[in-house]
């Protein structure tokens, strides 16, 4: 058989080129291509191991089903959640995040609640030495916690030691960039090399069946470092989100075998590490004024969580040139057509003023059931009369201004009763049609049809 040609990888999309070029053609990111070493096809880094011929593959019908091993909680609820219910054995978790998010911290945490439940648990960190995860330990009150600790990047080191660990049930690597195998001629870091190195860690994982948890960086665009090829590697993707300037963090499931995705769990950094916030909609809406024009709450939804937010927007007025739209939390896209639709549909002359909306917190809202929060706010803004403090908003807003109904309006409408609110502003018919839902007796539902008659309610 010929020898593969060489080829060329991009490290943020992960597309294979057979010439080099300044530009992938594929993602257009600049300067991302990189030669890769001659490795056989599907699926990276798989090797014949002598036996060309390989063996006959037992064929089985659809019928009976091995039943699955009980997932490993690790205690930490938030965590376990967007897990699916805690860890399953053998399987292989990414947790990818911007640099100083708490990556390490989570999952030293993580690690350590797994170990004082019996667990035996191995941390092997390429970025920090054994002193400072020690140092972090103490300062999480973790010392004690039973572990055990390396600091190496060889990742034939790290294959050796794990044989001998066959009772291992989580082990952790921070970060699977930062591992270097002898087997790929190339740079530590570089699409092959991770590449490489996921693999046979993946392959001891299945072998072994410890759960395999890898940290992973992500690049300015947010997506996870070198190749996407990761992600479809592993079993299960996690982001770690947040803002530097907020101390809450939010994991978020982005792909997941063995749950769903779009759960989220959140924590709040402080001084003694990642604590968990289980009542997420009491946080966010703890800094609420009452009373200040150009804000709403919306009652959105994480996943199968319910979560109020607080929705605020600012205008100002900028008559002459091209008015700013600045938009944080929410999609800038639409922002713009909220507004086409007020200014052509109710008549709210906004053209003329700075738009700048945020979701408060620093939580990032993608459920277009926030529209009518939005719209609300902007009303509330364009008149300088607040909305009604007692009150939550949630629908979508078609192009003719019309209310759309949106997902699970039972749980939006339970949390809000749950945190005291007395009013909802939620698209009509949402208690009728086919699945008729309990409204709480503490709140009263006030059905919008068009957003001509939010005007005369978020005011
Ligand atoms: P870290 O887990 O090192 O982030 P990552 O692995 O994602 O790069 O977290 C680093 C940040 O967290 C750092 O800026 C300090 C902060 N931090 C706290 O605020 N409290 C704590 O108890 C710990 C351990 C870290
Ligand atoms: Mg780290």
């Amino acid at each position: 058989m010929a020898k593969p040609a060489k080829s060329f990888v991009c490290s943020a999309c992960g597309s294979v080129f057979p010439k080099w070029a300044g530009r992938c053609e594929a993602c257009g990111a600049w300067n991302t291509l990189e030669e890769q070493a001659a490795i056989p096809a599907l699926p990276g880094g798989l090797k014949t191991t002598g036996n060309a011929r390989g063996k006959k593959i037992e064929f089985v019908g659809l019928s009976g089903i091995t039943p699955p091993p009980p997932r490993v909680p690790t205690t930490i609820a938030e965590f376990d959640r967007v897990l699916g219910g805690g860890l399953v054995p053998a399987s292989v978790v990414l947790v990818g995040g911007d640099p100083g998010i708490g990556k390490s911290t989570l999952l030293l945490q993580a690690g350590a609640a797994l170990g004082c439940a019996g667990s035996q648990v191995i941390y092997i960190s390429g970025e920090e030495s054994v002193d400072q995860i020690r140092m972090r330990a103490a300062r999480l009150g973790l010392s004690s916690a039973p572990m055990h600790l390396a600091a190496t990047t060889q990742l034939g080191d790290i294959l050796a030691s794990l044989a001998q660990f066959p009772d291992a049930a989580l082990v952790v690597i921070d970060s699977i960039q930062t591992m270097w195998t002898e087997s790929v001629d190339s740079a530590p870091g570089s699409v092959t090399q991770v590449r490489a190195a996921a693999f046979e860690l993946i392959r001891a994982a299945k072998s072994q069946g410890f759960a395999l948890m890898l940290v992973g960086h992500v690049t300015k665009e947010g997506n996870l470092a070198g190749p996407r090829v990761l992600e479809h590697m592993v079993d299960v993707v996690l982001h770690f989100e947040g803002d530097r300037g907020h101390q809450f963090r939010i994991l978020r499931g982005v792909k997941n075998r063995f749950g769903a995705t779009d759960e989220i769990g959140v924590f709040e950094m402080t001084g003694g590490g990642l604590a968990q916030v289980l009542n997420p909609s009491a946080l966010f809406l703890a800094e609420r004024r009452g009373n200040v024009s150009g804000s709403a709450v919306f009652a959105g939804l994480e996943g199968s969580r319910p979560v109020l937010v607080e929705i605020q927007v600012l205008l100002a007025p900028n008559p002459g040139g091209s008015p700013r739209r600045s938009v944080i939390g929410w999609d800038s896209g639409r922002l713009s057509m909220l507004l086409a639709v007020l200014e052509s549909r109710c008549g709210l002359k906004l053209a003329m003023n700075d738009v700048y909306l945020n979701v408060a917190g620093g939580l990032r809202v993608t459920e277009p059931a926030a529209d009518m929060a939005v719209a609300a706010a902007l009303i509330s803004a364009a008149s300088d009369v607040p909305t009604d403090p007692s009150m939550v908003f949630f629908g979508e807003i078609g192009l003719s201004g019309e209310l759309r109904q949106v997902a699970q309006a039972e749980l939006r409408l339970k949390e809000a009763a749950k945190l005291g609110f007395a009013q909802a502003a939620a698209p009509k018919r949402v208690a009728g049609g086919a699945g008729r839902i309990a409204i709480p007796s503490s709140l009263k539902l006030l059905e919008i049809g068009h957003l001509t008659d939010l005007v005369g309610i978020a005011t």
